[in-house]
């Protein structure tokens, strides 16, 4: 029978690859979040309507940096394009809380995935107050801590320092039972460190990496082009980096990893996987293409395919050389 010689597309490459995944106890459909900062969801809301929903590229959204006071940001120029990357100096303009909790907050919740909160306090009262009045509402499903902000009070980045970070985890966990994912900076001296110090704070997840503190000279004046004359650096640029400290960190804690940093394909969010990420989370990618994560989700569930493995746990640390 000519039917019989016809081999369906399953038994050729195999059953379509399952990419769901739990991270901190939030069920993902794919292992493809977005970096905080890097996607305007409220804008694709705009654009697309009702039908975003059958077109969102993320498993859950991360929200832009919010702060207890509305900020402008950082005077222009902003952003430098680098090789293989952007280093940006936007400098976390946004709303503040008020303004989020009331105006962006209810076009949040109508995305079809999870909402994560990415919150930055100048001191532990700031953060406090963040953690408390977004974790109280609904449509939050979790809170990304960016700790990359200066303590006011110690001088000190908070997610530079072990001691820091314990003891700002001290303050936020007993104020919510909602899984909170610590951001960890890649400008501290021992990340490997600080991620034990937030497990040992009590937080559920880590996410890493952050911008890398960067400079671009001005090649007119020789002074710094960024008005704030430094910025961070993300991008393919940094990919190397991310993966190190990726690995470093998922052997040194037990908790699930989101890893970013320079992800533009579903080869480089294999990478991530299998140095010990749960999830990977693409970043400056999206402003090259907008569609970037689903694209990336549909090449990771074609990998995972053809090379015959299962789910996404399974590969989960297959390069963990830390
Ligand atoms: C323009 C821009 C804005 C960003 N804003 C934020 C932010 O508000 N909060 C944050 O935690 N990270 C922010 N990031 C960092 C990204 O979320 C991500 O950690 C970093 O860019 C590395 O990933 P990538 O190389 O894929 O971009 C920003 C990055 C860029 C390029």
């Amino acid at each position: 029978m000519a039917g019989s010689l016809k081999q369906t597309h399953d038994q050729r490459h195999g059953p379509p690859a399952d990419l769901s995944i739990e991270l901190a106890g939030i069920e993902l459909e794919h292992p493809v979040l977005n970096g905080s900062g890097t996607f305007d969801a409220i804008a694709a809301l705009r654009a697309f309507g009702p039908e975003l929903a059958d077109r969102f590229p993320f498993s859950a959204f991360v929200s832009k940096t919010i702060t207890v006071a509305p900020r402008g940001g950082n005077p222009p120029p902003r952003l430098w394009e680098a090789p293989a990357g952007l280093i940006n100096s936007i400098g976390l303009p946004n709303r503040g809380l008020e303004g989020f909790l009331t105006r962006d907050l209810p076009l949040l919740e109508r995305l079809p995935v999870p909402l994560v909160v990415s919150v930055a306090g100048f001191s532990h009262e700031e953060f406090m107050r963040l953690v408390d009045e977004s974790a109280a509402r609904d449509a939050v499903a979790a809170l990304e801590l960016n700790v990359s902000c200066p303590n006011v009070k110690s001088g000190c980045v908070m997610g530079a320092e072990p001691h820091e970070t314990l003891a700002l985890l001290q303050r936020l966990r007993p104020l919510t039972a909602k899984p909170l994912i610590v951001k960890l900076t890649p400008n501290a001296t021992d990340v490997g460190g600080v991620a034990e110090a937030a497990e040992a704070g009590g937080a559920d997840a880590l996410s890493l990496i952050n911008t890398l503190r960067s400079v671009a000279i001005d090649p007119g004046s020789g002074r710094p082009w960024l008005g704030a004359g430094s910025g961070g650096l993300s991008g393919p640029a940094v990919r190397a980096v991310a993966l190190e400290q990726v690995n470093t960190v998922a052997a040194r804690t037990s908790l699930p990893v989101v890893g970013m940093g320079g992800i533009r394909s579903g080869r480089d969010a294999l990478d991530f996987l299998a140095a010990g990420a749960t999830v990977v989370a693409v970043g400056t990618e999206s402003f090259r293409d907008p569609a970037a994560g689903a694209r990336i989700r549909d090449e990771l569930r074609e990998l995972r395919r053809s090379t015959g493995m299962g789910r996404v746990q399974d590969i989960a640390g297959d390069a963990r050389t830390a």
